[in-house]
């Protein structure tokens, strides 16, 4: 008869299986040597990014957003988390799966950016935040400190939230398209951005944000898969992995061209109507009061 041991390794190999087969390789944990591999057939995430599909998406001022395919949503894999010997739903321990999550990130070597980094740099903020802030990449002070917009930038984005009654303390949550600082500070590579997008759409799955702000032309371009300029995507609401969805400037650059700072307040307040649009929808779908 098997040891509870045995089984929980066999199962433990599974799901393993099963997250490899969905990211398209993209864990790499241990598992249990001579046990036959789970094959399933389906396109890497990274073949998804190439060709993606231009679904597109009715933005508020008649213009069109491309959205990622669904198979990046399902490359998101497992909602599940091997943590200290048990498992744990998402679903049911959510911040047990985002420190999991983080534990996977920080001992990352799925690109080039784990050999330069002094720390990798997860995410933080809140669960079931109001809004996920995604940025671009960490910059040398994130870098040093494993939290991202922790700079001059990350300063200016915390004023930006606080004007519409957001906090990465209290109701937020900021992450970055890649969780490695490029070298000199230069935009991620594709295949970087590729590599780490796993991760960021698990954050999203376990979080489960209200909605998601793109801060700056590479999180809107990665996220988007489009080519399109930031002063064209800023600004037009959509929607993201279904969640709805809103692009504006990078703090960095509106600290170097105050002109930017008139747009930003107006998709903050943008941003403000899509939570209270959120909240008021779930209003509506509650049970009528008892009056
Ligand atoms: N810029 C970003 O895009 N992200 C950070 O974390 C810091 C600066």
């Amino acid at each position: 008869m098997k040891t509870l041991n045995e089984i929980c390794t066999e199962y433990q190999n599974i799901v393993y299986d099963l997250e490899e087969a969905l990211t398209g390789g993209n864990f790499r944990r241990h598992r249990e040597p001579g046990k036959p591999k789970i094959i399933l057939e389906r396109p890497s995430h990274s073949a998804a990014i190439e060709r993606p599909h231009q679904v597109k998406t009715q933005t508020g001022e008649g213009q069109s957003l491309a959205v990622p395919p669904a198979s990046a949503e399902r490359a998101s894999g497992s909602r599940r988390a091997f943590t200290g010997g048990s498992f744990l739903s998402a679903a049911a321990n959510p911040a047990a799966a985002l420190e999991a999550l983080a534990e996977e990130v920080r001992g990352c070597s799925l690109c080039p950016l784990c050999e330069k980094r002094k720390q990798a740099v997860p995410g933080v903020g809140v669960i079931n935040p109001l809004v996920m802030v995604i940025g671009e990449a960490p910059g040398a002070e994130e870098d040093q400190k494993g939290e991202p917009f922790v700079g001059p930038a990350g300063r200016y984005l915390d004023k930006w939230l606080e004007a519409v009654g957001l906090s990465r303390h209290v109701n937020a949550y900021i992450a970055n398209i890649v969780k490695c600082r490029p070298p000199e500070n230069r935009d991620p590579a594709p295949e970087e951005a590729a590599a780490c997008m796993p991760y960021l759409l698990r954050q999203t799955q376990i979080i489960r944000p209200k909605t998601v702000l793109a801060a700056g032309r590479v999180a809107a371009q990665n996220l988007l898969q489009t080519g399109e300029g930031i002063g064209r995507l800023r600004g037009q609401s959509g929607t993201w992995q279904g969640l709805p969805f809103l692009a504006t400037y990078h703090p960095s650059a509106v600290l170097r061209d105050p002109q930017l700072r008139r747009p930003v307040w107006d998709d903050m307040k943008k941003l403000k109507g899509l939570i209270d649009a959120q909240d008021a929808g779930q209003a509506d779908a509650g049970a009528a009061p008892d009056f």
